[in-house]
């Protein structure tokens, strides 16, 4: 057997153990080639052409996977958020409310450096932060002016855990449910549901909370006009560090530029 090309045929064999396929090792099928080696060659090519129609076939199927994956995601997202928007049909002064929630607090999320993927997951939960409310009786928001009976108020306080069994069943939401279930907690520990305080509250629902009180300032109601901007962020400053956040309330007025002014 010819030195060289056994030398060759090993050297080939070993660039194809490392994954650098290429037509080398047919050159080495020619009839040319000691009977041994042209062996070897042609069963090496032949491997090599089955691995490879095995390895496109596993990425053609990966990445059929990946966007059914991506689709069906996209479709539990838009189911929920349409219930977010009947939420809005039944009560008014909620239309809207979710998707600027959304946008604020995605905005304040940005400008505090959370990354693309934590900005999205406080967007969408800032979209379906009042979910819960869905399963609230018609009492309810028939006496949203009034100051609640100790009955309503209970019944109102039970909106973030129920929120946060609905998108239980949606995983790839990921802390979305934490943010839902935690955006009516306070840094002083006198929020609901669970009383936490300060750091104990996620980043995401604290952030929500920002734009959620913002936003209720800042909407029209039948018994008291939305607040201008200037007046809205006069009120946080007075929650910083009670019901909400000082760090983001500082960081919050930056957030407003280039979006409509407050009341529309
Ligand atoms: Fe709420």
């Amino acid at each position: 057997m010819p030195q060289p090309a056994l030398s060759r045929l090993i050297a080939i064999i070993e660039e194809i153990a490392q994954g650098n396929y290429s037509d080398d090792i047919m050159a080495l099928t020619g009839p040319e080639q000691p009977e041994e080696i042209r062996a070897i060659a042609e069963a090496m090519g032949l491997m090599m052409v089955k691995v490879e129609a095995r390895e496109f076939s596993l990425e053609n199927l990966a990445a059929e996977l990946r966007a059914a994956n991506a689709d069906l995601k996209q479709r539990a997202l838009a189911t929920v958020e349409a219930m977010a928007a009947a939420l809005g049909a039944r009560d008014a002064y909620t239309q809207g409310h979710g998707q600027r929630v959304g946008r604020l607090a995605a905005a304040l999320a940005r400008r505090v450096g959370l990354e693309p993927q934590e900005v999205e997951e406080v967007r969408v939960a800032g979209i379906l932060h009042d979910i819960g409310k869905i399963g609230f009786s018609d009492q309810v928001f028939a006496n949203e002016d009034t100051v609640p009976s100790p009955e309503l108020l209970r019944e109102i306080r039970t909106h973030p855990q129920l929120g946060a069994e609905i998108v239980e069943s949606l995983d790839f939401l990921g802390p979305v449910r934490e943010f839902v279930l935690c955006h009516h907690e306070r840094p002083d520990g006198q929020g609901y549901p669970q009383g936490l305080g300060g750091e104990d509250i996620p980043l995401g629902a604290r952030l929500i909370s920002v734009a959620d009180v913002y936003d209720a300032l800042t909407t029209d109601r039948p018994y008291q006009e939305g607040r201008s901007r200037a007046e809205a962020l006069e009120v946080l400053q007075g929650l910083a560090g009670g019901g909400l956040d000082p760090e983001l309330v500082r960081a919050f007025p930056q957030c407003l530029a280039g979006l409509p002014a407050a009341g529309g």
